[in-house]
């Protein structure tokens, strides 16, 4: 069993990063800049947010943060995100999700103007990346992708087994992996909560990306030998130590590295990548690699 490791992966990739900011500080231009909302307290999104901005600095990139009140209606919201939208000091910003219940989250992501969608959460990007233009891709199936290039997991022709199809993770990974392209070309299966008998399929799979939030839901007797398990869960346990919980995944890590090839360990894994997707997102809306300036003028202005 090799471990798949998201912490090296993603300090390389941020490296990558930092010396194409440090050309263009030499250069004397403006830095890359990203902007973070944060809705209310929740101390989950808070700690994803902190490692954002944290990340952000380690590379040289510019941030903001903007923390909103949880009661703040979702009119005042949604002029916040316009500032931002029409603000050339920022390239790119996110929302972190979720939301309070009282705002409705499709009529935030929409408003999100889709070069500045660093999430890759706006429909456009979203169909853009399903018909293979080139398009802000969301950050934990970007970070997916990328730890299978970099460790040279082939995916040509193999059954990647997706569990779960939320439109964050599950739905665009799967499309992506059974693209033609790079880490693409699979055969893919999508499992999901009406899923009958969900072992059936995880038992065919040579590569299985658990993405429910539901965990050690995959266990050592659904799996095969030598399979590659990709595990995006992040959970919460209650335990008594000092920080009051511990994070495990969707898989029984224990038992199910003992019959994998590969495996991503949680924490440690695939969330590590999903910041540095983030940050290669932030670059590349900077660069205007995905929107280029005469498309945003004339499409979407
Ligand atoms: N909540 C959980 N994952 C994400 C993410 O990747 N982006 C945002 N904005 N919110 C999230």
């Amino acid at each position: 069993m090799q471990l798949l490791d998201g912490k090296k992966t993603a300090a390389s990739i941020k490296d990558e990063i930092k010396q194409t900011v440090d050309a263009i500080k030499l250069q004397k231009k403006r830095v890359p800049h990203l902007a973070a909302i944060l809705v209310g307290d929740s101390t989950a999104s808070k700690t994803y947010i902190n490692n954002k901005i944290k990340s952000c600095k380690e590379v040289g990139f510019k941030s903001t943060l903007l923390h909103l009140e949880k009661d703040i209606t979702e009119n005042e919201l949604i002029a916040q995100i316009n500032n931002l939208n029409n603000d050339n000091s920022i390239d790119g910003f996110i929302v972190q999700l979720p939301l309070p219940k009282h705002i409705n989250e499709e009529r935030v992501l929409l408003s999100i103007t889709p070069e500045k969608d660093v999430d890759g959460f706006h429909p456009i990007n979203l169909g853009k990346m399903m018909i293979g233009l080139p398009a802000f891709i969301s950050a934990t199936p970007k970070g997916i992708v990328e730890i299978l290039k970099r460790y040279n997991i082939q995916t040509s022709g193999k059954h990647c087994v997706v569990v779960g199809r939320s439109n964050i993770v599950g739905t665009p990974i799967s499309i992506l992996l059974g693209k033609k392209s790079e880490a693409g070309n699979a055969t893919v299966t999508l499992c999901h909560s009406h899923t009958k008998d969900l072992k059936t399929y995880t038992l065919q799979a040579d590569i299985i990306i658990a993405a429910t939030g539901k965990p050690n839901l995959i266990t050592a007797d659904m799996v095969k030998d030598g399979v590659v398990i990709i595990d995006v869960g992040i959970n919460r346990i209650d335990d008594n130590s000092e920080r009051g919980y511990h994070l495990v995944g969707d898989v029984d890590f224990k038992n199910v590295s003992k019959k994998s090839s590969y495996i991503t360990p949680v924490p440690g894994g695939v969330g590590l990548m999903t910041v540095a997707s983030l940050l290669q997102n932030t670059l590349a809306a900077y660069q205007a690699a995905y929107y280029p300036k005469d498309f945003i003028e004339e499409n979407l202005l």
